[in-house]
């Protein structure tokens, strides 16, 4: 482990060998927290990234070592407007990855809907679910290249309350290998915002990959910055960073 302390406050980063190292830390860490607490509120990501935490979940689950039977799910962000069957959805892409393959109940699962009639309105009404809760208990976070976390794209301020973005053509283009062409990406989604990810009690930060060591080497040490989301965790409480050496690399 390495710690960095940045104006005075120390920041938590594990430099990791593999992405399936990254996921054992971070998959120890949620199983410790559902056994001491199986009605545990989780916040969720998706994105390439957090695949190999939830492969290692599901395997838990299969052999018995943990159960998701009370567990409560919150993801971060849904596209808008997009069909919630789809398995470009997040929903979809959930179901694909991780609620298909656990014994998380159906009505456990919360994402925004990307089927409803007006976008401010359910980022709203999930914003009232997120305030009910209190904050989740462990978030899962990833980042985007250009230093977005959910889709709290980079911008002039933090936005603090659950909301309606539209995606920068940079978040589009990352994310089109998903998609058969890039003008089939949405241009828009529901995002929690940097208030609900702030008032999760712990967060699980992840990053691989060369292309994201700028945006990480920006959240972890450049002064925090709505130019770089991600660096809001520099004022949270408990976040740790499982980073491996290529997310790493520019660090010093
Ligand atoms: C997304 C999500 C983020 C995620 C990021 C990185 O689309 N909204 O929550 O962290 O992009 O994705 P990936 O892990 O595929 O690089």
């Amino acid at each position: 482990m390495k710690e960095y302390t940045v104006k005075g406050k120390p920041v938590r980063v594990y430099v990791c060998d593999s992405e399936d190292e990254i996921a054992s830390q971070a998959a120890d860490v949620v199983m410790y927290a559902i056994r001491r607490k199986p009605h545990l509120a989780l916040g969720l990501a998706t994105g390439s990234t957090p695949v190999p935490l939830y492969r290692k979940l599901a395997e838990k689950n299969r052999a018995g070592e943990i159960s998701f039977a009370k567990v409560r799910t919150y993801n971060l962000d849904e596209y808008f407007p997009i069909d919630p069957a789809s398995p470009l959805s997040f929903r979809g892409f959930m179901r694909d990855n991780l609620f298909s393959k656990i014994d998380l109940p159906e009505e456990a699962i919360h994402i925004p809907r990307g089927d409803a009639p007006d976008a401010d309105a359910e980022a709203a009404r999930y914003e009232a679910e997120l305030d009910a809760l209190g904050g989740v208990d462990i978030q899962i976070l990833g980042i985007g290249s250009d230093g977005h976390i959910g889709f709290n794209e980079p911008a002039d301020r933090f936005i603090y309350p659950t909301h309606a973005t539209a995606l920068t053509e940079q978040t589009r283009r990352d994310n089109a290998r998903f998609f058969n062409a890039l003008d089939e990406v949405p241009t828009h989604a529901i995002t929690m915002g940097i208030g609900a990810i702030m008032r999760a009690k712990k967060c699980i930060f992840i990053a691989t990959g060369k292309n994201k060591a700028p945006a990480v080497k920006s959240a972890l040490l450049d002064d925090p910055s709505p130019a770089c989301q991600a660096s809001v965790l520099q004022f949270h409480p408990d976040t740790v960073f499982l980073l491996d050496r290529d997310a790493a690399s520019l660090l010093p």
